[in-house]
């Protein structure tokens, strides 16, 4: 070998090496744009329709990429890939919440949605638990849904047809179960602090995802300046109160033999814990509190809400709702539908998962964090970092769906016409901090959803065509239908054939 041969492959060697440790080195800097400083990428976003933007963006920096909130780092997981890939394979890393100063302002680190650690996890088993035996121990829940479904049938009843807007006396029904669920009781739809309750969440859930609340989270010193944020915090103090109330009343008449509902198996299992043991199990009030206000309020909103945009849909889309009505006439005819019923309603099922994938009513899930540094996809995240599952990269995943952007039942179909589950329906979010109302949710959806078309047709005012309901959301936290108002017109031959439960 001539010495300029033995150099030759000497250095041959040493590429070859630089090559190969090159690429299993993590990718150091994560894709993005360029922040500016102190407002990092504030200027170069939609903030009005962030999950859009974000979503564009995804296009050019690819499934993970990182903005700035001004000073504060979030790292985007964008399609069905990265998503599943970080919340699911990876579960445990990416399975915090970063608690923002306004998820602080919440909960104070207390409850379920807004908590981490120990403390989250015993309030999350525990909630788990209470659902089964509570709600979604399958009869009790489908009895007092089917029940409340009936009180909402009288509801639409008495508009005889003419138009109105059904989105609150919908989120009422939809608050009910999980207000029966945790209080054992169910509310008249008059009541003033139900509707109270309500309405306070409701403002604060679309307040929550305004551009001021969004400045608010990374520059906190501003939020006494900021009419929005005190709004949120009336709000939130004025909910709260209701609930102490509440529980106070619940707590004076528990009688442990007797269980009502969550609250009172929370309240006998702090009876029977020593002081001490209180706080270090983390059954004490602020617990009870704060989780009792994140269910009612993540249970009100999100289910009332998908129910309104489903009724939207039909209005809009008459000859599904044609489909939906003759398959629910053929397979169930005018009897209570039944949760069973679901495996031989195709077509009802399908539309039902349409409805919540084109709704997409909670776009970017609600922020992670990751519990230690990791190496994703070739890339180093800190312990600590943000990250934004982005749902809507997801549930309008192009390469997922075929037509992304239509309401298209076919999605949850198969050629024969069975339903077929698809990995990219993702609107509970995945892995640790899936949602943890979705069992109870899909059971609420598939009941109050079949239960009212089976009673009614649903139709655009008088004058006014399908094609000008608007199908545009309004931007908050969540995605709401805009305002709107339709008929529910009494479905003739059903009305002899279905009797109400007796309700008294
Ligand atoms: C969390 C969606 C109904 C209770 C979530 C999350 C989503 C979601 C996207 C965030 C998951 C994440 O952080 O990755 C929905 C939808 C619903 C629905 C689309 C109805 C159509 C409900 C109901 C309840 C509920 C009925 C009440 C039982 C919760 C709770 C969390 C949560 C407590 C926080 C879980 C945690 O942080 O560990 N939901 N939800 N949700 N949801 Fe739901």
């Amino acid at each position: 070998l001539s010495l300029s041969g033995a150099f030759a492959t000497l250095l041959a060697i040493r590429l070859l090496f630089t090559r190969l440790s090159f690429q299993s080195q993590p990718n150091l800097v994560l894709p993005g744009p360029r922040p500016l400083p102190l407002l990092g990428n504030l200027l170069q976003l939609d903030l009005k329709r962030l999950d859009e933007s974000l979503f564009s963006l995804s296009k050019t920096y690819g499934p993970v990429f990182t903005v700035k909130f001004g000073p504060k780092k979030v790292v985007v997981l964008a399609g069905t890939k990265a998503v599943k890939q970080a919340l699911i394979n990876h579960a445990e890393e990416f399975g915090e919440r970063d608690i923002n100063p306004l998820f602080h302002d919440f909960n104070q680190g207390h409850g379920i949605i807004f908590a981490n650690g120990d403390s989250w996890k015993e309030m999350r088993r525990f909630t788990l638990t209470t659902l089964k035996d509570f709600g979604m121990g399958k009869r009790l829940s489908e009895e007092k849904i089917i029940e409340e479904c009936h009180f909402l049938i009288e509801e639409f009843e008495q508009h005889k047809g003419e138009a109105f807007d059904n989105s609150k006396i919908i989120s009422y029904a939809a608050s009910n179960i999980i207000s029966g669920i945790m209080f054992g009781k169910r509310f008249e739809y008059e009541d003033k602090v139900f509707q109270e309750m309500i309405e306070r969440d409701h403002e604060t859930i679309y307040l929550a995802g305004s551009v001021a609340i969004l400045i608010y989270n990374y520059f906190p010193w501003l939020g006494p300046y900021l009419k929005t944020w005190r709004n949120m915090m009336r709000n939130v103090d004025i909910t709260k109160q209701h609930a102490r109330n509440i529980i106070a009343e619940l707590k004076e008449t528990l009688n442990p033999y007797v269980c009502r509902g969550f609250v009172d198996v929370f309240c006998t299992r702090m009876t029977n814990l020593e002081e001490h043991e209180i706080q270090k199990l983390h059954y004490h009030d602020e617990n009870l509190l704060n989780s009792v206000i994140n269910l009612f309020g993540a249970g009100t909103d999100t289910t009332g809400n998908t129910l309104s945009w489903g009724l939207l849909f039909m209005a809009k889309y008459p000859q599904i709702q044609d489909q939906v009505q003759e398959e629910l006439s053929r397979v169930v005819g005018v009897r209570q539908v039944q949760t069973e019923d679901r495996k031989n309603l195709p077509f009802v099922n399908a539309v039902i998962h349409e409805t919540q994938r084109l709704a997409n009513i909670v776009p970017m899930a609600i922020l992670h964090q990751t519990t230690k540094d990791i190496t994703f996809q070739g890339y180093f995240i800190q312990k600590g970092t943000a990250v934004l599952p982005l749902l809507t990269s997801v549930l309008y995943d192009e390469t997922e769906w075929e037509t992304p952007n239509t309401f298209n039942p076919s999605h949850f179909l198969d050629e024969e016409g069975n339903f077929v589950k698809r990995d990219a329906f993702l609107p509970f979010s995945a892995g640790r901090r899936v949602c943890l109302g979705e069992g109870l949710a899909r059971v609420e959806l598939f009941l109050f959803f079949t239960t009212l078309l089976q009673h009614f047709r649903f139709t655009p005012p008088p004058g006014i065509s399908e094609d000008e309901l608007d199908l545009k959301p309004v931007v908050g936290f969540t995605l709401h239908p805009t305002p709107h108002r339709l008929c529910a017109i009494r479905r003739q031959c059903q009305s002899e054939g279905i009797f109400p439960p007796d309700t008294s």
